[in-house]
């Protein structure tokens, strides 16, 4: 094991090369509990939790795991083609750690967006092996009608793929206001390329407004406001790990 270095930690958080983050150091720019540190090799037996860099304290783990409430006109790629990408509302040293989203939500949706640099725990989350669902809230164009409902419980077949899909489960949320939409809590198993709102035109129906609120036992921190994020609890790592 290489000695565990302060231009070694700041490297692995994605503050750049070894090189880089020496002159980080060099230029009075990183702090340990408040005090300046000039010395690019001070050596560690284990990371400090955090380290403080051009003012802001830093956490130093190297796996990441974050939930963000994604907004709308935003895409989940690093080369975006219409709108910004995702990872902009990240710290650019995200990036650098190689953060993933864990699936995807189109640029016309919103909600809970899972990313990761751990290629096993996105494999995990996105297999349907795994079988986490994933929890839509949609406003649709035309009134949601039971036989629509039963259709879609039953299962639809998307044109371009193999299998019927299903909506495991179907929820109407009457609306607050009167003048509002209902809205309709639906379930999937799997992720497939505007899944949602091509079930939804299978049965004659057209979906306005798009958010998912879960997936499997994580639910969207509301708290978060749209385009926040926050790193995933221990639990919540836990329970779809
Ligand atoms: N289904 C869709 O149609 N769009 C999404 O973004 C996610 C699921």
């Amino acid at each position: 094991m290489p000695v565990l270095t302060l231009d070694r930690i700041l490297s692995s958080i994605g503050f750049g090369s070894r090189k880089e983050c020496r002159s980080i150091v060099r230029m009075g720019l990183v702090e340990l509990n408040g005090q300046v540190v000039e010395d690019p090799f001070l050596e560690f037996k284990e990371r400090p939790a955090f380290i403080t860099v051009n003012g802001e304290e830093v956490p130093t783990m190297e796996k990441l795991y974050v939930m963000m409430d994604k907004p709308l006109d935003v895409e989940c790629s690093h080369n975006p083609r219409d709108h910004q990408s995702v990872y902009s509302l990240l710290p650019d040293r995200f990036s650098a750690m190689g953060i993933q989203t864990v699936g995807r939500l189109d640029a016309d949706s919103s909600g809970l967006l899972l990313l990761s640099n751990q290629g096993d725990f996105i494999h995990k989350v996105e297999s349907p092996k795994k079988g986490y669902l994933k929890k839509y809230r949609v406003t649709l164009a035309r009134p949601f009608t039971q036989e629509q409902c039963e259709e879609l419980l039953r299962g639809v077949m998307l044109k371009g793929e193999r299998r019927q899909v299903l909506a495991r489960e179907i929820k109407v949320e009457p609306s607050k206001n009167l003048e509002g939409k209902d809205a309709v809590l639906v379930s999937i198993g799997e992720g497939l390329y505007h899944q949602v709102r091509r079930m939804f035109a299978a049965v004659g129906n057209h979906v306005e407004t798009l958010e998912r609120v879960s997936i499997g036992p994580v639910v969207l921190d509301n708290a978060l406001g749209r385009g926040g994020w926050r790193f995933l609890t221990e639990d919540e790592v836990k329970f779809l790990s």
